[in-house]
């Protein structure tokens, strides 16, 4: 039988109910030593927490994350909040000797990632970041493909997310639901939010970024904050692109707003190596474009790889070959990940340290914008 895992959940908004949907799969479709045990969700209003446990089948509520972390029967704490409290829940929950999962990006910038690596370091306790789309079996694919040499050498990465949902000048930014804009409880706009994701990608599929020349832009400069209720200067970055370097020589460029009208979450990857190309599109998820050129000429040209094979990433945990999976899918591989972790002693990546190293390339490319020059991304 396997044994309970007593999660402790903060936050109830997008991911506390994609993560939450997560520990409810996991155990029909993987076979673990642990099982989740959905012991307590906190948020700050007994309000809006109740309902929450009552629909999701939490056991229990708690109002202040410092007393779910202090909890005896909490095992594994999960930070689903703003990226401004991260730093402070991780450390407190390693202290408290929780395993913890926390959401993306993994800090606010390189400094309180740091802080947060020795906490859990520190403390000894399991930790992974949900960095959830290397968990997308088309993309873990490419990983393998590219594992196997298929690609050989590399040349280029090229990657975009593109969304369209702030555009109007009337969207306020602050408060629930709108975090995202406001600079203090985000720490940046696309580049923590959106890039963040293309980077974790980037850096696990081609290694890591050793230069970067970026830009940014705010389009709309100001906005009503809806904790003040006063129009306020707006300090996220609506938009950034980048240049940049690899350690192994290739070339990146990387692009992400959230002002192109049309796109809701258009994140693609193009990866160019001597013998072959892969493509990839979050709108078609379960599709791995592939071109190789050591095909014969007359059959050679792009496949549409459709990732839903036995022998594909993860599709053997589910339905027969042909019929595919979604977006939600990826956090209960990143669950059954981290509990073979658990089971096996070691940690499951992205842990703290390596989503620290993404962290220090948003970091750079701040830096850069605000310079206005090519900058050196600290390794850590
Ligand atoms: N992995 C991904 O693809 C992905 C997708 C979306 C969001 N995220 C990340 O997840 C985190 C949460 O984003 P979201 O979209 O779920 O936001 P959200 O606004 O939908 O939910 C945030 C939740 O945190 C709660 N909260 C805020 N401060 C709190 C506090 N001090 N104590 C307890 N609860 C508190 C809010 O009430 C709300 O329930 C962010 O770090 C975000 O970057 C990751």
């Amino acid at each position: 039988m396997p044994k309970p895992l007593n999660v402790g959940m903060i936050g109830y908004g997008f991911m506390g109910r994609a993560h939450s949907n997560a520990y409810h799969q996991v155990s029909h479709f993987f076979d673990l030593d642990h099982r989740p045990v959905l012991k307590a969700v906190c948020a700050r209003s007994q309000d809006k927490a109740k309902p929450f446990a009552d629909k999701w089948g939490y056991e229990s509520i708690e109002t202040d994350w410092r007393k779910l972390v202090a909890r005896k029967d909490i095992d594994l704490i999960d930070i689903c909040t703003p990226n401004n409290t991260h730093a402070e829940i991780a450390i407190g929950a390693a202290k408290a000797g929780k395993m913890i999962l926390c959401e993306k990006p993994l800090a606010m910038n390189g400094e309180e990632g740091q802080r947060m690596v020795e906490a859990v370091d520190k403390a000894r306790v399991p930790n992974m970041v949900w960095y959830n789309y290397r968990r997308i079996p088309a993309v873990s694919l490419a990983r393998q493909l590219i594992d196997e040499g298929r690609l050989g050498r590399i040349f280029h990465y090229r990657a975009k997310f593109l969304q369209d949902w702030t555009i109007s000048p009337d969207l306020p930014q602050g408060g629930q639901a709108l975090w995202r804009l406001d600079v203090a409880a985000a720490g940046s706009g696309v580049t923590g939010d959106l890039l963040a994701h293309c980077i974790d990608t980037a850096l696990w599929l081609n290694g890591g970024i050793a230069t970067l020349d970026a830009m940014t832009e705010t389009f709309v400069k100001e906005r009503k904050h809806n904790l003040t209720g006063k129009v306020e200067k707006v300090g996220i970055d609506d938009a950034c692109a980048f240049l940049c370097r690899f350690a192994n020589g290739s070339l990146g460029t990387f692009e992400s707003t959230r002002y192109a009208r049309g796109h809701k979450a258009l994140y693609t990857f193009e990866i160019n190596g001597e013998h072959a190309s892969i493509f990839w599109d979050l709108h078609d998820l379960h599709r791995l474009q592939y071109f190789d050129h050591r095909d014969q000429g007359i059959v050679r040209g792009w496949r549409s790889v459709h990732v839903t094979d036995g022998d594909h990433p993860y599709m053997g945990h589910w339905w027969v070959p042909g019929l595919q999976i979604g977006y939600e899918h990826s956090f209960v591989h990143q669950v059954a990940d981290f509990l073979q972790g658990v089971a096996a002693g070691k940690s499951a990546q992205p842990d703290f340290r390596d989503a620290l190293r993404t962290q220090l390339v948003c970091d750079a490319i701040l830096k850069s914008a605000r310079e206005q020059h090519w900058t050196r991304v600290s390794q850590g």
